[in-house]
């Protein structure tokens, strides 16, 4: 039997629709917030105000690239959490219309679970056991996963998300929001060895960025007292410096999770994952450790409806459904 299902992303400051049919994503429309960039962050009031203005036109451009008529749908999957409540309020209440009016079920779907399953999308996918590292904006897990519906977070942050790391260091640098793939950007004509950044002492599978970003702030301080244009003159060295210590300490726990479950099929999702430093990392220690590993196409690497409709693909085969009563939360576990 064929399964056509249309899923909804709202979460933050992207606007997503994605139509797939039979396991087959046939479109992934995103339409991206350029406001934040002023405001050197995400505003939520701004950022749901953009997804109701760009909600409707998203979701039918989705199903035109698709070929699909909404009438055809069997079912209805949208983002329920985590994420900017006002902005997960405007994707579920469309998704909910949208059921209701062509009498169709409802997904509701886990954000960080989605991320995770982007490396299902396209093949070659692991399979189980299978460790993955979600590095995004707002979340750094070490996720084990034992069938798509089965995963369990083994390791995570204490205080910043990689991607915080990457667009705090990068805001000290004076670079516009996000900051990111600009430090990307620089790393690549940069010397990763020539500034020393610590290295925190952090325990069992969790991660601390916080410490990195004062780090940066002090040895910025100290360098601009001698040359106040000190970051101009020595950007690509700073950033690729900088670059270095984030991949190094995602990869380091990384490499103590496979150790300790024994799991060498091992993926990477989220934003960060975007990374050129932190694909090049993975794969080295891929080939180092014997590690078969997973990267999902850039697309689906940062926040993006495809990611929602695979993971509603597994629980419609699962009939996980929602009533129409189900709520958006901005924080809530898998
Ligand atoms: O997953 P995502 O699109 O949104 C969240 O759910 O947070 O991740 C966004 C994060 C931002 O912090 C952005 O700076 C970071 O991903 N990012 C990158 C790169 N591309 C996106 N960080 C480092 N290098 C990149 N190439
Ligand atoms: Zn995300």
């Amino acid at each position: 039997m064929s399964v056509k299902i249309l899923a909804i992303e709202s979460s933050c400051d992207e606007t997503s629709a994605s139509v797939l049919v039979d396991g087959k994503i046939l479109s992934n429309y995103i339409a991206n917030q350029t406001i934040h960039e002023q405001y050197g962050g995400v505003v939520p009031e701004l950022a749901s105000r953009a997804h109701q203005e760009n909600i409707v036109p998203v979701v039918d451009y989705a199903l035109k690239q698709a070929g699909i008529r909404k009438e055809e749908l069997d079912a209805i999957a949208f983002t329920q959490a985590p994420g900017l409540i006002g902005a997960l309020l405007v994707g579920s209440c469309f998704a909910k219309s949208l059921a209701l009016a062509l009498n169709k079920p409802l997904i509701a779907v886990h954000h960080m679970q989605a991320h995770v399953l982007a490396n299902f999308i396209e093949d070659p996918i692991p399979s189980f056991p299978f460790l993955c590292l979600t590095v995004s904006g707002g979340h750094t897990q070490i996720v084990r996963v034992d069938s798509p519906l089965q995963m369990k977070v083994i390791g995570e942050t204490l205080d910043d998300a990689a991607g915080e790391a990457f667009d705090k260091s990068a805001k000290l640098l004076g670079l516009p929001y996000p900051g990111g793939p600009l430090i990307d950007k620089y790393a690549k004509q940069g010397d990763p060895e020539k500034f020393k950044f610590p290295e925190p002492q952090i325990p069992e599978l969790n991660f601390s960025f916080s410490g990195l970003k004062t780090s940066i702030l002090y040895f910025l301080q100290e360098k601009q007292k001698l040359d106040p244009d000190f970051v101009q003159h020595h950007m690509a060295d700073i950033c690729a410096s900088i670059q270095h210590r984030i991949v190094s300490i995602l990869m380091n726990k990384l490499k103590k999770a496979s150790k300790e479950t024994g799991i060498k099929q091992i993926g990477i999702a989220g934003g960060v994952s975007a990374n050129s430093g932190l694909r090049t990392a993975l794969q080295s220690y891929g080939e180092k450790y014997g590690w078969k590993t997973y990267i999902p196409k850039f697309e689906y690497c940062t926040d993006n409806a495809a990611m929602i409709a695979i993971t509603a693909y597994y629980k419609y085969q699962a009939k996980e459904f929602v009533g129409l009563d189900a709520v958006p939360g901005a924080r809530a576990a898998f």
